[in-house]
């Protein structure tokens, strides 16, 4: 048993879940005509009802009892004061200071970063306006058209989610992202350009990631053959922590902008990892995303912790899965633009806190981070909501809806809210068999096929969810949207006594992947299983 699962409070958690049988959210509502303005909580523009979580007063304040025993404010505090977070790497995780004023000052090692990263917010902007201008030209004079964004991870999925999120905001080159290592992307990608007015983006925190260079090498091929070598320079910049190795791969300094040790890969769309969204949009619009962010910094260091979202849904995420045993973390936008939010969350969710060993360097014995998984509303009521309404397994999920849309067809968006709404009233409130008898009573249906009907129709409910509400989709709220559910898995980090800014479990299927590759060309040199061997042997050409 960990200390954890042994201390009191989780273990009055614990005890509390135990009250929580045969208790549903219908009769809270019933008794509390409150329950939706007290389970709610708002900041930095965002609006969250909660009240269809299984909580009440009590649940509220045994949780904030534990996130005072894990020392969640102290955390919180250690974080935001760039204090070495990530201990097994002896790293700060300073994404709040990607986007803090300028007049801020976060110190690491003695050194004030604040500077540093205006600095290159400068240069970044500089350059996305020489681009967007037409002043920054290829080399045969040609205007940038299309920029290529070619990294893979963090640096691919939050600049990629960003640019279709505030796609009607597009006001420079288009953006084009490939990460994949498999060929057809950029093969795909590369048919539809032109060399002479393509610029490429390199991104990699580390500029050693085989997948990001092989892309990067393919393309560089491509653009030489045929502008010549000598185009390398008007055509190619890096966005990497590592000079290096940019500059092995013959991109020179200047066509560097620079990130940092301390801002994690999933954490880093903030940073120069986020050049494709200012080239494409513009700088305004990425510093209106970042001050988003900055307000949700804000509010998650300041507000108090009843009142406090990334604390709220930190906790109740906490609660439904290690407490309530639900199966896994839906999340379900109602905005058509935040498709790519979910592969977002993912990465951020469970390469954060996807880990067995707590910070003591102890195996735990409790669940860590959920599946997430989801898809956007309402496409998803069509694919697998039957599941969450019906299958055996409970899941939490979050709908997340815009209130206003600026699109052509604001009609339509009555729909949208109208069906966000009635998804998460359905799996609250469920229907018993006594309606379903009634209805079907009503069409005719009596003996042996009512029976033997009623049974399928019925809805168990009482399945919990969030509500997050954003006054429109736009570079400020999305800003705000994205550092509530980066805060929410550090939240939940601490609740679970492990590290969120390191990611060990990414290596061996690197360092394997590396053997494998030898063993294509010469298979007794490296030593295989009998599966991957037989594999290989059906694989070779
Ligand atoms: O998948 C592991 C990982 O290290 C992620 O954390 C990161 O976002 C991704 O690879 C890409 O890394 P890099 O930006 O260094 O190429």
């Amino acid at each position: 048993m960990s200390n954890l699962t042994q201390s009191p409070a989780w273990r009055a958690l614990q005890d509390h879940a135990r009250t929580w049988s045969g208790r549903t959210l219908l009769d809270l509502f019933a008794q509390d005509v409150d329950r939706a303005a007290s389970l709610s909580a708002s900041g930095a523009g965002l609006f969250l009802d909660y009240s269809k979580q299984r909580v009440d007063a009590r649940t509220l304040e045994l949780l904030l009892a534990f996130a005072e025993q894990q020392q969640l404010q102290g955390w919180i505090a250690r974080m935001f004061s760039g204090a070495l977070v990530n201990d097994t790497e002896q790293r700060a995780a300073l994404h709040v200071a990607l986007r803090a004023p300028r007049a801020a000052q976060i110190f690491v090692g003695g050194t004030d970063v604040v500077p540093r990263v205006h600095g290159v917010l400068d240069r970044m902007s500089s350059f996305a306006d020489a681009v967007r201008s037409g002043f920054w030209t290829g080399e045969t004079g040609a205007r940038i058209t299309d920029i290529v964004n070619i990294g893979i991870g963090g640096s691919d999925l939050g600049p990629r989610m960003v640019c279709e999120a505030l796609a009607p905001a597009a006001s420079g080159p288009r953006a084009h992202f490939v990460a994949n290592v498999d060929g057809a992307q950029i093969a795909a990608t590369l048919r539809g350009l032109k060399p002479a007015s393509t610029l490429f983006v390199v991104a990699s925190k580390v500029f050693t990631t085989q997948e990001t260079l092989a892309n990067a090498h393919t393309a560089r091929h491509w653009l030489v053959s045929h502008l010549g070598e000598g185009a390398v320079e008007r055509h190619f910049v890096a966005v990497s922590t590592n000079l290096a190795e940019v500059r092995k791969f013959g991109i020179a300094p200047a066509n560097m902008f620079e990130f940092w040790d301390w801002v994690g890969g999933r954490y880093s769309l903030w940073s120069a990892i986020g050049l494709p969204i200012m080239l494409a949009y513009g700088p305004a619009l990425f510093r209106e995303l970042l001050a988003g962010a900055h307000a949700m910094d804000q509010h998650f260091s300041h507000a108090p912790p009843a009142q406090n979202l990334p604390v709220l849904l930190g906790l109740l995420g906490v609660w439904n899965s290690n407490f309530l045993a639900t199966g896994s973390q839906v999340i379900a936008p109602y905005a058509q633009r935040l498709e790519r939010f979910v592969g977002w969350v993912q990465q951020l969710e469970m390469e954060s806190n996807g880990k067995a060993i707590d910070r003591e360097g102890m195996p735990v014995d409790y669940a860590t981070t959920p599946v997430l998984w989801g898809d956007v509303g309402t496409n998803a009521q069509h694919a697998f909501f039957q599941m969450l309404h019906q299958g055996p397994i409970t899941h939490a999920v979050d709908f997340i809806l815009p209130v206003t849309v600026d699109h052509e067809y604001p009609d339509q968006h009555r729909l949208l809210i109208a069906n966000c709404l009635a998804q998460s009233a359905a799996l609250m409130r469920g229907k018993d068999a006594g309606a379903v008898r009634a209805e079907l009573q009503a069409q005719g249906l009596s003996g042996d096929e009512l029976d033997k009907a009623i049974p399928h129709r019925v809805f168990r409910g009482n399945r919990p969810s969030n509500t997050l509400l954003l006054p429109r989709l736009d570079a400020y709220h999305l800003g705000a949207l994205l550092a509530l559910y980066e805060h929410r898995t550090f939240v939940q980090s601490v609740l679970w006594n492990i590290n969120a800014f390191d990611q060990w479990g990414v290596e061996l299927g690197k360092q394997l992947a590396q053997s494998v590759l030898r063993a294509i060309d010469d298979p007794a040199s490296v030593d295989l299983d009998g599966s991957t061997r037989a594999l290989l042997a059906r694989l070779r050409p």
